[in-house]
């Protein structure tokens, strides 16, 4: 471990996964697990940001960190452990918000469309303005370097180096300041109906997105029912919308350029190439889906899990979390 740089990321436990998910994040961990000292955390704090059926978020939170594990993280390399189970994060969260103006959460482009969602502004949580800065204490209490994260996170990782280099500013060098990780394909996969839109696991329309527990005439079903165009002709073009997101998935899947994908399909229908994005998912995803059938089942060996990945989290966090109240300022306890 000693030498390699960190890396950071977390999803949330708040909704069924969906292709977006895999594709802008989670597969990538798969790929930079070897050469990073990694942290993946099933961020369940965050997800009470929005209203939590409590049998449900203990469902998914387990199924989660089963879902990391089927889609490759080798438990034995990384810390995979849930964000509830260290209080660090919480307390670091408290920190930076003494720091984070007021100002530059209420621009975040996240908050606006979530508080647009929970009515007019008396009835907003401050857990929903406060959530990016609750993402900031994740990162920065790790010495975190990298982050990989699909593009809608982009706003949230600018906010976060700004917070570390503002703690820095005011009490001295104490906290990484952390780079984004985008990948070229897969960082924005488009809703299904409205390839205009992210594709979101919030969204009413179950034809919008591929959940990544889908079984496959699911799948086949609503890639056929996903929306193109007139124009007849495959090309990776923003004229294009429904088209250039069934390339990116199929570029994302495969590890080819979008342009030689558009050079494969020259010539070639609709059907075709949407039969054959149904086809890539399906044989990505129902290994995945397999093992994690089988590990939903065996909690005790989810427990261990992330029972020892929260203890090491826990005795990293401390060492950032202990430095920044020195600080700060505050009386340490021994
Ligand atoms: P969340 O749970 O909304 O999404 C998890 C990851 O999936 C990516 N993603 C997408 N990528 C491509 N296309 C899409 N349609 C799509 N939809 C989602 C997201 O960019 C993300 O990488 N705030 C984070 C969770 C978080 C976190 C962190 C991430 C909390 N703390 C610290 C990194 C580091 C979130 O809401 O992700």
């Amino acid at each position: 471990m000693e030498g390699k740089k960190i890396i950071f990321s977390g999803i949330q436990p708040s909704g069924e996964l969906t292709i977006g998910n895999y594709l802008g994040a989670l597969k990538n961990w798969v790929k930079l697990q070897d050469e990073y000292d990694c942290y993946f955390c099933v961020v369940d704090l965050h997800a009470i940001t929005v209203k939590q059926e409590p049998k449900d978020l203990r469902r998914r939170t387990l199924e989660l960190l089963a879902i990391y594990i089927a889609a490759g993280i080798d438990p034995r390399k990384n810390t995979m452990f849930i964000q509830s189970h260290v209080p660090q994060h919480a307390e670091a969260a408290w920190l930076l918000n003494c720091i984070a103006y007021m100002g530059e959460l209420q621009r975040m482009t996240q908050f606006k469309d979530k508080s647009s969602k929970q009515g007019s502004g008396a009835s907003v949580n401050a857990g929903l303005l406060n959530y990016p800065v609750l993402m900031a204490a994740d990162i920065i209490l790790y010495q975190t370097d990298l982050v990989p994260v699909g593009k809608d996170q982009k706003q949230h990782l600018e906010l976060t180096r700004n917070l570390a280099e503002r703690f820095n500013g005011l009490y001295s060098d104490t906290l990484k300041v952390p780079d984004p990780y985008i990948p070229k394909a897969g960082a924005k996969i488009m809703d299904l109906q409205e390839p205009t839109k992210k594709m979101s696991k919030s969204s009413d329309n179950p034809n919008a997105y591929i959940l990544m527990m889908d079984p496959p005439e699911v799948i086949k079903k609503k890639i056929s029912r996903a929306v193109t165009d007139t124009l007849g002709v495959i090309k990776y073009s923003d004229e294009q919308p429904g088209i250039k997101n069934l390339i990116n998935i199929l570029s994302a899947i495969k590890g080819l350029n979008p342009e030689e994908i558009e050079l494969e399909y020259q010539g070639k229908g609709y059907a075709e190439l949407k039969n054959d994005v149904a086809e890539a998912i399906i044989g990505e995803l129902k290994p995945i889906q397999d093992k994690v059938k089988e590990l939903v089942n065996d909690k005790e060996y989810l427990k261990n899990i992330y029972k020892e990945g929260a203890e090491k989290a826990r005795y990293i966090a401390n060492k950032t979390l202990r430095k920044m109240k020195k600080k700060i300022g505050f009386i340490p306890q021994e």
